[in-house]
């Protein structure tokens, strides 16, 4: 029987920070997980500064060999949006793919060069527009209607306006598509025309005659987006070849040479949860580089279109496998072939993982008895009303109340997807580096949740409960934790 440390080096991949100390305990950049429970309390969000810093070194490095002009990594903030990750990033030179105000204020909040941000949104507001023109940030434009917008915004500010047009991509290949993630079963091409976002090769055309109408915007080239489709290389460069075609067809019509593409994300990572395995990602992000350049390149050399920058909006490949999640066992409870281990974490901190509905597999380490053997399953659940599922079937050793248990690849898609059902308050992040511990986000409390609600004048009799609910039942609830 392997013991949980044997089980981890397994699918250690290259910029994890994990170690185990004695007596059998995990630490994250030398942190262990008993001394960050105990001061910021469980569950806990814990990012690992220096994850962060080599996974984007390691992607920017992967292009930059394969692409012969210059390589502009822009981190999608969406996938972990707290200041401190944007701030690492700003002080790795990346740049990043904002999503609406919120995103944009966050962005700078954390650290931006205007010269490598890009507005991205499929119906964006005049405000959000109206902050990105006073910025000078780029923006990624998604409709006809989108680049009238931006020109009345940016006119009225007798501004310059650097844009890209979003394209959609409909690769022939993508005719029948099954993949880690989708098994589908109809046209596929008909799922991607039918998507959102971007506008397809005629309506590009027809904007780029019609440029002159838009003397306020400095058209830069295209973006496109893809999303965490596939894992297969194959699929991957058939979408960047027929992203290539597109742009050279639409050369072809208008003489519009790019100076930039923005190719988006969804790069998959080496230890892939999505994939639903349990074997690490047989692609590396180099293999990936390799096929998508020499894809882009080739495309380009044979329509005599100049290389342009390549930019790229990475989220999971640079904050997936920096966060990890710690949360405590409270009780655990076997009856029949079945066991469960109760933690204080669920899926609403980390809505998209679970083995059961999602289909992806984090894995769950027994933080505080790594060097004990794993001889036991059991399905690792939270306090949910919902029957949301960590982990079914983990392989654990003997575990008890009040150990830690680690949810891998929890730095993506976690804190920005959360949420507060059964009114649960969401916890505190930090951040690791070099036995340093920082706090990047307060734990919310109840107090701070409740503060938003409100009653109306109809139900004005509950009022003096509300009062005394305020004053005593919070109050004491602060006091007690
Ligand atoms: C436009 C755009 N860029 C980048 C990303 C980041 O994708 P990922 O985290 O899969 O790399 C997303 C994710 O939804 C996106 O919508």
């Amino acid at each position: 029987m392997p013991t949980s440390e044997q089980q981890l080096r397994r699918i250690l991949i290259g910029s994890d920070q994990l170690s185990v100390l004695p007596p059998g305990e995990l630490a994250i950049e030398g942190s262990r997980v008993s001394d960050l429970v105990s001061t910021y309390g469980s569950p806990l969000f814990v990012m690992s500064d220096t994850t962060l810093r080599q996974n984007v070194r390691r992607i920017r490095n992967a292009f930059e060999s394969e692409w012969q002009a210059p390589v502009n990594i822009m981190y999608a903030l969406k996938c972990n949006p707290n200041f401190a990750v944007r701030a690492v990033m700003h002080e790795e030179g990346a740049g990043g793919d904002c999503f609406g105000l919120g995103e944009l204020e966050a962005t700078f909040a954390g650290g931006a060069d205007v010269d490598k941000i890009a507005l991205n949104g499929s119906n964006k507001s005049d405000t959000v527009i109206n902050r990105a023109i006073d910025l000078g940030v780029y923006i990624n434009i998604d409709s006809e209607a989108e680049a009238i917008q931006i020109e009345r915004l940016a006119g009225r500010k007798q501004s310059q306006v650097r844009v890209n047009i979003r394209l959609k991509v409909i690769p022939e290949e993508y005719r029948t598509y099954s993949s880690d993630l989708i098994n589908f079963s109809g046209d596929f091409r008909d799922e991607l025309r039918r998507l959102k976002w971007g506008v397809n090769e005629q309506t590009a055309v027809r904007m780029i005659n019609n440029w002159a109408s838009y003397p306020h915007l400095k058209l830069t080239g295209y973006h496109t987006h893809l999303g965490r489709l596939s894992q297969k290389l194959e699929d991957r460069v058939s979408y960047d070849r027929e992203f290539a075609l597109v742009i050279s067809r639409i050369f072809s019509e208008t003489g519009f040479q790019p100076s930039l593409i923005d190719i988006g994300g969804g790069w998959p990572r080496d230890r892939d949860p999505e994939s639903g395995s349990q074997e690490l990602n047989r692609y590396s992000i180099e293999d990936y580089a390799q096929g998508t350049c020499r894809a882009l390149t080739d495309s380009f050399m044979e329509a005599k279109i100049t290389l342009p920058e390549l930019w790229l909006e990475p989220g999971r490949y640079i904050a997936g496998n920096a966060g990890i999640l710690l949360t405590r066992i409270e009780s655990i409870k076997a009856e029949g072939n079945f066991k469960w281990v109760y933690v204080d974490a669920s899926t609403n901190i980390m809505p998209l993982i679970g083995a059961v509905v999602e289909g992806t597999y984090n894995f769950v380490v027994s933080a505080t008895k790594m060097w004990e053997q794993i001889e036991d399953k059991a399905d690792v659940v939270g306090p949910l009303c919902i029957p949301s599922v960590l982990h079914a079937d983990c392989p654990l050793p003997p575990v008890t109340k009040g150990d830690i248990i680690a949810i891998l690849d929890a730095g993506m898609y976690a804190e920005s997807d959360s949420n507060q059902l059964n009114w649960i308050p969401r916890p505190a992040t930090v951040m690791v580096k070099d036995n340093l511990v920082g706090l990047v986000r307060q734990a919310e409390t109840l107090e701070s949740i409740f503060s938003t609600q409100r009653l109306p004048n109809w139900l004005q009799e509950t009022t003096e409960f509300c009062s005394m609910y305020r004053n005593r039942v919070l109050k004491s609830s602060q006091t007690h934790g």
